[in-house]
C-alpha cells in the first residue's frame, strides 16, 4: 500500500459524529443491550461506540458477527455468507446491529433478517456510512453517520482489497 489517500472525514468529525450517534441511542436502550459489530469493516466503529456508551453510563456486552459477500476488492455481489456466526444468545434481547456502509443493502437485509429469525426483541442498525447511490433494496436504518457520495471508501475499518483498514479517518479511493 504506497498511497495514502487524504481525508474526507477526518478523526475529530468521526469521533464528534460517534459521540452524538451514541448520546442519540443511548435513550433507546434498554438495561442489558448487545452490540453486535459486523466484522471486519465495522470494528473500530463499534469500538468507538461501545466506549462512547459506557462514557454515558451503559455497558452492552459486545460479541462480533463475519460476513462476507463474495467479493474481491471493489466489486460487490448479491450473495452474503455469514462466515462466523456471533456467540452471545440474542433471543429476547435488544440487539444494536453495527455496520461499516450500506451500500446495495443487501448485507444489511441479510443480517437483519438472521436477527429477527433468532428472535431479538428489539434490533437497532447503525450504520457509520450510507451510499444512497448503490441501493438496490430498501432497508431500514435506526442510525446513520454520514451520508456519502457514490466512490469507493476506505479507512476507519474499511478496506480496499484488505488495504487501509486501519487508516484513522475516512478516505475515498479510486480502485
Ligand atoms: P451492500 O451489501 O452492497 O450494502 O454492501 C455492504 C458491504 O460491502 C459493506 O459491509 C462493506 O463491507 C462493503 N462495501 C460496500 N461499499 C464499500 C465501500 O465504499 N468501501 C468499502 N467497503 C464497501
Ligand atoms: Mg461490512
Amino acid at each position: 500500500m504506497a498511497f495514502i489517500p487524504p481525508a474526507y472525514v477526518s478523526q475529530d468529525e468521526l469521533a464528534d459524529r460517534v459521540g452524538a450517534l451514541a448520546r442519540a441511542l443511548v435513550p433507546r436502550l434498554r438495561c442489558e443491550p448487545i452490540v453486535i459489530g459486523v466484522m471486519k469493516g465495522a470494528f473500530m466503529f463499534t469500538a468507538d461506540l461501545v466506549r462512547q456508551f459506557h462514557a454515558l453510563g451503559i455497558a452492552p456486552r459486545l460479541d462480533f458477527i463475519t460476513v462476507s459477500s463474495y467479493g474481491f476488492g471493489a466489486q460487490r455481489a448479491d450473495a452474503v455468507a455469514i462466515v462466523q456466526d456471533h456467540s452471545l444468545e440474542v433471543n429476547q434481547a435488544q440487539v444494536v446491529l453495527v455496520e461499516d456502509i450500506i451500500d446495495s443493502g443487501h448485507t444489511l437485509k441479510t443480517l437483519q433478517s438472521h436477527f429477527i429469525n433468532k428472535g431479538v426483541a428489539e434490533l437497532l442498525t447503525v450504520v457509520l456510512l450510507d451510499k444512497p447511490s448503490g441501493r438496490a433494496t430498501s432497508v431500514l436504518v435506526d442510525s446513520v453517520g454520514f451520508t456519502v457520495p457514490d466512490g469507493f471508501w476506505v479507512g476507519y475499518g474499511l478496506d480496499y482489497a484488505g488495504n487501509y483498514r486501519g487508516l484513522p479517518y475516512i478516505a475515498r479511493i479510486q480502485p
